[in-house]
């Protein structure tokens, strides 16, 4: 860095790099007036030139070659906005190797081949930022960092993926099916084409490996998350949640429990008196407990072109500050330790209580058999609904809420019941908060 000018180099002009270009140009004044340094937008690196983004480049190098970027000395940031695998995870490896820092929203990335592109982050001297990986807008992970420092993290709770908070809010309030309420979030442009990750829970699985590895100071396997998504929950489901005083919420879950980390994505039960029940549209929030400040919560647009355009230059903001204060040292409150393997424990040593949702034959003694199934297993309900024959099948839902029980139990419990001809195949656990 020159004569406190930072100079910028975008590669990937899509929704996330468009935010970034827009607050860089238009912003100038303000970014200077608030941190004493200039920041250029130097060149951008963009494969499609033909769509119309409304940005004057006139002073900015447009190519289609990444390389003009990477390797161009006088560089000192590159944001990495074009998502996916490769060649985005070459193209972070040739800017770290090239002692530029990186910054990026590739929250798949960090997930996955996080633990590679930090050691090679540290061998060079250089810092990979991700604030816009997790939450959009929401700058969570600052947060996390700096603000609950003092704290140890107890537990988290977020509503990470807005297409599927969009789903199911949706179906809650306008008792939409779940395929009407994707096919409408498509339309809208909150959910794309291939939407298994979003609806599966595999994207809100790379956003909690990441705050997971933030918050225990190591780095958190992906592979190690259990993860469930929201395509079994039916609109009945939904009113069942409702009328027993729930609202049901794709979670993202940490719990530091005794053995070490409770890490799992599912369709969770949540009262509708907690905050997060009240977290709607494709809007994202994280509840955070740490054990000196208590109960936080974060709440914001998880998605878009100026939300996450603003985590990305207030990662540019903060990385360049510090190479102000301290040029060329590597600051240490960023890293996610790749060397520190974490502890995570298995589901079937976690305890929950569940709902279950059957259709039977509608026929007497049913009830008691699944309930003498569930005690032998230990397990005992805290609250039941058995309503009208389904439709025209001779089929009732009986709809139950359980005490806490152990996912192995109920797992268990659920393959003796199984083997019921009077329960049909279609039967639905969830996990109530
Ligand atoms: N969209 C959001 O709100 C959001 C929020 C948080 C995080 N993110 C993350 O941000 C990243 C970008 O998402 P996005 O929604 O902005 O994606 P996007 O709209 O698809 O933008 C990606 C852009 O990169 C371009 N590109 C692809 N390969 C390239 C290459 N080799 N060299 C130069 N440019 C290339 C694409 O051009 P073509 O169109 O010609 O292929 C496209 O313009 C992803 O990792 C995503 O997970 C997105």
């Amino acid at each position: 860095m020159k004569d406190h000018l930072v100079n910028i180099g975008i590669i990937g002009l899509g929704t996330v790099g468009t935010g970034v270009a827009r607050i860089l140009l238009k912003q100038k004044e303000l970014l200077h007036t608030r941190s004493a340094l200039t920041f250029q937008l130097k060149a951008i690196s963009e494969l499609d030139w033909s769509r119309n983004r409304d940005l004057d480049l006139s002073h900015v190098k447009c190519t289609t070659n990444a390389d003009d970027i990477l390797l161009d000395p006088e560089i000192d940031i590159v944001v990495e906005t074009i998502g996916g695998y490769e060649p985005a995870f070459s193209f972070i490896c040739k800017a770290l190797q090239n002692r530029k820092h990186v910054v990026t929203a590739n929250k798949a990335l960090i997930a996955t081949k996080g633990r590679e592109l930090f050691k090679i982050a540290a061998a060079n001297g250089v810092d990979l930022m991700f604030e816009a990986s997790v939450g959009g807008g929401i700058p969570i992970i600052k947060g996390l960092r700096e603000g609950l420092v003092a704290n140890t993290i107890e537990s988290i709770y977020g509503i990470l993926n807005g297409t599927s908070n969009y789903i199911l809010t949706r179906m809650h309030q306008d008792e939409l099916e779940f395929g009407q309420a994707l096919q409408e979030a498509q339309a809208k442009g909150f959910a794309e084409a291939d939407p298994t990750l979003d609806v599966g829970g595999g994207d809100a699985a790379h956003k909690l490996t990441i705050l997971a590895s933030i918050v225990s100071s190591g780095f958190v396997d992906f592979g190690s998350i259990f993860v469930e998504g929201i395509t079994a929950i039916t609109k009945l489901d939904i009113n069942f949640a409702k009328s027993l005083g729930y609202t049901i919420k794709l979670l993202a879950i940490y719990r530091l429990v005794e053995d070490g980390l409770d890490l799992r994505v599912h369709p969770t039960l949540i009262p509708n008196s907690h905050l997060l029940a009240a977290v709607n549209q494709e809007l994202n929030a994280i509840f955070v407990k740490g054990d000196f400040v208590g109960d936080t919560m974060f709440y914001g647009p998880g998605a878009g072109e100026r939300p996450t355009g603003s985590a990305i230059v207030g990662d540019i903001v903060d990385l360049s500050q510090d190479l102000l204060l301290k040029e060329g040292e590597q600051s240490s409150k960023r890293t996610i330790n790749p060397d520190v393997q974490v502890k995570t424990i298995p589901i079937s040593q976690v305890k929950n209580r569940f709902y279950l949702r059957f259709f039977t034959l509608d026929a007497p003694g049913i009830l008691s058999k699944i309930s003498g199934i569930l005690g032998d297993c230990g397990i005992s309900i805290s609250s039941m609904v058995q309503l009208e024959a389904h439709e025209k099948e001779n089929y009732v839902p009986i709809v139950l809420i359980t005490h806490e029980a152990s996912e192995a139990s109920m797992e268990k419990a659920l393959q003796e019941i199984r083997k019921f001809d009077f329960v049909k195949e279609n039967f639905l656990r969830l996990r109530v908060f």
